[in-house]
């Protein structure tokens, strides 16, 4: 099978690690990769976000199947791009892909069809003087969403109505998250352990992965700001056996068969953000894609066969037999530049990646790097990623091999979280 992946950061080079083990595969190409990929297939120098050029290279070189791993080129409907030139997709249309593009999408649906999630209003720039009257009558800390994709950085937790009133003129005054901000939802604030469940589904049936923690604060201990994610593990034992029936049955197969109803039918990877609250796990929110650095933990779990997991779903015939979980454990550390989550200098050196790499199970990610005279430079805030895994479920002792084989790697001001796992391992 010839295949496609779409993106460049450390999913898109994990994705394509997994699914070099296939017998299916025959040729793989990176739309556009990163010096990781390079090994595994062809990098293409195509933007994820070339939406044409995209669907001209996958068309002239007879792609087969086209796995897309970031949420843009899917909200922007490089799925359907694909499908009406014949080619395979797994990952969802634009209409589909609308559950982690529009916020208050997501939480009417889950309204409409009793998916547990945290109790929220949705409301317009036009209805600024609703909102701040709405705000003096909640109780804090309260959480304010962008509605649209902000890159992350779109949900404030203010503490107080003071800092709540800021965060709506943000908002709808000062236009700081652009559109996205135009429209807010304002929910209740959740407390327990979060965690991220994908589901590969071909619209109708589907797959559990096991449960990841991800860890998106910047600094040790949840401090400082939010960021893409700075290190995750799997599987998490804040998810046990009735959560997942939970997870399965009340939250995956409802938010499927709405979304079938509402004409969207989703195949790809639903990723489901929860938060494990008193009353059992509610949705924090969807994602239309596999999360990052989440996938870096959980694909290493699988046996069997990935690529034809995905394609069977693409194919809207999903054959869950393809692959099975093994007793395993997986620890991921993001390396970043300095700076990150806010504005950084790119094109630093990085030394110490071929150290690294000979450590016994470890695999080192690339996220944003690139290669320069045989040299391997930093290029982007997320710069690598460090993942260890091992054959049983000694979430410690993984631990340490992760940050033993990230000791052998430094850059001029690489940062990088020191506790990861740890609230599971206390
Ligand atoms: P999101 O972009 O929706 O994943 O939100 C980013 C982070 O904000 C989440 O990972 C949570 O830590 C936090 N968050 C979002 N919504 C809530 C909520 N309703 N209650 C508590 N924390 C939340
Ligand atoms: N790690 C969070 C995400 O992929 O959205």
């Amino acid at each position: 099978m010839k295949v496609a992946i779409i993106g460049g950061g450390g999913r898109e080079h994990v994705i394509a690690l997994k699914i070099s083990e296939s017998n299916l595969l025959n040729e793989l190409f990176i739309l556009p990769g990163n010096p990781g990929t390079e090994k595994l297939g062809t990098n293409v120098p195509i933007k994820s976000d070339d939406i044409n050029g995209i669907v001209k290279f996958c068309t002239e070189n007879k792609i087969e199947l086209v796995i897309i791993g970031p949420e843009k080129p899917l909200t922007m409907g490089l799925a359907e791009g694909l499908i009406e030139n014949d080619i395979k997709v797994f990952g969802p249309t634009k209409a589909a892909a609308r559950i982690e593009g529009e916020k208050s999408f997501a939480k009417n649906l889950m309204m409409k069809y009793n998916i547990p999630t945290a109790s929220f209003k949705v409301f317009h720039k036009e209805n600024y003087d609703d909102a701040l009257n709405y705000l003096k009558r909640v109780s804090y800390p309260i959480v304010i969403k962008a509605d649209g994709i902000a890159s992350g950085k779109g949900v404030i937790i203010p503490e107080t109505y003071e800092d709540a009133k800021e965060a709506v003129k943000e908002c709808f005054v000062n236009s700081s998250f652009g559109k996205a901000g135009e429209k807010i939802v304002i929910e209740e604030y959740m407390t327990g352990q979060e965690a991220s469940v994908f589901a590969i589904t071909d619209g109708n049936d589907f797959v559990l992965l096991p449960a990841a923690q991800d860890h998106k604060r910047i600094f040790d201990g949840d401090k400082g700001k939010n960021t893409g994610g700075m290190g995750a593990y799997a599987p998490t034992p804040f998810v046990n056996e009735n959560d997942y029936k939970i997870i399965s049955d009340k939250i995956i197969k409802p938010t499927l068969e709405a979304l079938n109803e509402n004409k969207s039918k989703f195949v790809g990877c639903l990723y489901c953000g929860l938060m494990m609250t008193s009353e059992g796990p509610k949705v924090v929110e969807f994602n239309c894609r596999f999360g990052d650095p989440e996938t870096q933990v959980v694909l290493p779990l699988i046996s069997g066969d990935f690529l034809e997991l995905l394609f069977s779903a693409s194919n809207g015939n999903i054959n869950k037999n393809s692959i099975s979980i093994e007793n395993k454990t997986s620890v991921c550390v993001v390396l970043a530049s300095k700076g990150y989550p806010d504005k950084v200098e790119k094109g630093i050196e990085i030394f110490g990646i071929d150290d690294a790499n000979k450590c016994e199970n470890i695999s080192i990610i690339h996220a944003g790097t690139k290669k320069l005279n045989n040299k391997i430079l930093t290029d982007g805030g997320r710069v690598l990623n460090i993942v260890g895994t091992i054959n049983s479920n000694n979430l410690k002792l993984c631990k340490e091999i992760t940050y033993n084989a990230l000791s052998k790697i430094n850059f001029d001001g690489m940062q990088y979280r020191k506790d990861i796992a740890d609230k599971a391992i206390n």
